[in-house]
């Protein structure tokens, strides 16, 4: 089984990963946890050329869809796809929506594009379940400032982006209702994490 966690920055996503990952463990699953963009020494390589502010200003919006998409092919084929096959269950902070919600709704990229160039890095491999960690716009991007995180050069775009990304999730999710399970990531991270747990372990243990 392929699980996604999904959201906008400062959804707390990355903090849920691993007390979610222990719980998938506990139940007796297998797991392998990965993120993007990174997960593989090239994927973590194409990430630094992604996210270094030396670029800003400067990097094309066609190169960064396709850096995205490079590091995710070789995550694919590296790390997920064998998982899979071995019948390990898989947890990744983020994937292929993420350019959808990104380039396609926050840089209003052409999204029919986006998905061909998606499928291509991807050979078509969808997640089972997504789960969307929630969050209004403002209310992410000062939890983010707050908790000192790494402010990197994706933070600097502007509030109508975010608040344009956030919206595509949405809509991202109300196409796949069967996929996508959205929580309200704006509240107490146990309360958040408790959620998580006992969507993916309902899912897994009724597989
Ligand atoms: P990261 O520091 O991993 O942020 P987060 O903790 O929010 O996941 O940075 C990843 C950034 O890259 C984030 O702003 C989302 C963006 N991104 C895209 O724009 N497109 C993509 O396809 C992916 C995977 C990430």
């Amino acid at each position: 089984m392929f699980i996604t966690l999904e959201g906008p920055d400062g959804s707390g996503k990355t903090s849920q990963m691993q007390p979610l990952a222990e719980a998938i463990r506990a139940a007796g699953y297998d797991l392998v946890v990965t993120r993007e963009p990174g997960g593989t020494p090239i994927g973590d390589e194409v990430r630094q050329v992604i996210m270094d502010l030396n670029h800003k200003g400067q990097m094309h919006p066609t190169t960064e869809i396709l850096l995205f998409q490079a590091s995710r092919a070789q995550l694919v084929n590296e790390v997920i796809r064998p998982a899979l096959a071995a019948g390990v269950v898989v947890l990744c902070d983020r994937y292929a929506d993420s350019t959808l919600a990104y380039q396609g709704y926050g840089h209003q990229t052409d999204l029919a594009t986006l998905r061909r160039i998606v499928e291509f890095a991807t050979g078509g491999l969808t997640p089972d379940l997504t789960l969307l960690l929630d969050i209004d716009v403002e209310a992410g991007l000062r939890r983010r400032a707050e908790d000192g995180g790494q402010w990197n050069r994706m933070d600097a775009y502007q509030l109508e982006f975010h608040r344009r990304v956030r919206a595509g999730y949405h809509e991202l999710a109300a196409q796949e209702p069967a996929r996508w399970v959205t929580v309200d990531a704006d509240r107490d991270p146990a309360a958040i994490q408790a959620d998580l747990q006992r969507i993916v372990l309902e899912r897994l243990q009724g597989r």
